[in-house]
């Protein structure tokens, strides 16, 4: 058996903790045989091979029963770097404890217990779903909607250093006045109204004016004002970072692409990812 979940961009600009879409990288893990411990075969660096690792961990929390088996995982999602590489981990884990134990889990079913684990539904609920999900969370209430995301390209600057999302996390306020939350939030409702009918152009411009989390933020990315001047140069609808950082997100329309990744790749050489959206999720395959 096989599983492969995306990894997903979350924030989008202004849709910070609710908003994410799912994205061509994968993490796929293979079930093999039964065995007497957990044995988790990667080359990924400072991951645990057996039970402590975060798949099987995840796993054990929702089904205790399952036998441990010998799985191999590998990852193209790259690690703390806001391509919600943990929450693929846990949308797998979900999966696995889901298809061990029989469970008959709904994919409402998988997104409330992720949503539990991670705190915040923007990365799980497109990893389990696939392209756009707008989400709330409130009081133990879940609330989503899922919708095609518009066709654009989608470049993503990649660098070369780590950002935790709770290092990321702690540079934000612990609170935001009154005028300026209705302000974020009417930001917020342009970008994901725009998404929502197509109309790129005004999410695009919505996207680029977050003010819930991007201007405390940027400190931490220091590319990221430069690759948003380089994307306006070359007709980006938005230029965002990705979840907590430091992946930037650039949209355009897929005919500047090539012009705009060849321009970035010459400003600055560190990794570029070429993604397109993913529209199917978790997979599971015999
Ligand atoms: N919404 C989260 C954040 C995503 O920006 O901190 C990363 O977990």
């Amino acid at each position: 058996m096989k599983i492969s979940v995306p990894a997903t961009s979350a924030n989008l600009g202004p849709g910070f903790d609710s908003v994410g879409l799912a994205v061509t990288c994968y993490l796929r893990i293979e079930v093999l045989e039964e065995t007497n411990q957990w044995m988790i075969e990667h080359d990924l660096a400072g991951v645990p091979f057996d039970e402590t690792n975060l798949l099987i961990q995840t796993a054990l929390n929702v089904a205790p029963e399952i036998h441990p088996h010998h799985i191999k995982m590998v990852s193209d999602i790259p690690l703390a770097r806001g391509l919600g590489s943990s929450s693929s981990v846990i949308v797998a884990g979900i999966e696995l404890a889901n298809q061990l134990a029989q469970l008959n889990l709904s994919d409402d079913d998988k997104l409330s217990i992720a949503t539990k684990i991670e705190g915040h539904p923007d990365n799980v609920a497109p990893a389990i779903f696939g392209n756009l999900v707008v989400a709330s969370y409130i009081n133990q209430e879940l609330n989503k909607i899922v919708a095609d995301f518009p066709e654009t390209a989608l470049v993503a600057y990649v660098p070369a250093y780590e950002l935790k999302t709770s290092d990321s996390r702690q540079v934000l306020p612990q609170e935001l006045d009154f005028k300026e939350a209705v302000l974020a939030s009417s930001v917020a409702n342009i970008a994901v109204a725009g998404l929502l009918t197509g109309d790129l152009e005004m999410a695009g411009r919505a996207m680029s004016q977050d003010r819930f989390h991007e201007p405390y933020r940027q400190k931490l990315v220091p590319e990221f004002a430069a690759i948003r001047e380089l994307g306006q140069k070359y007709g980006a609808y938005a230029t965002y970072l990705s979840g907590a950082g430091p992946t930037v997100m650039t949209l355009l329309p897929k005919d500047k692409k090539a012009d705009f990744i060849s321009a970035l790749n010459k400003e600055l050489p560190d990794m570029i990812l070429d993604l397109e959206v993913d529209r199917k999720g978790v997979s599971v395959d015999d």
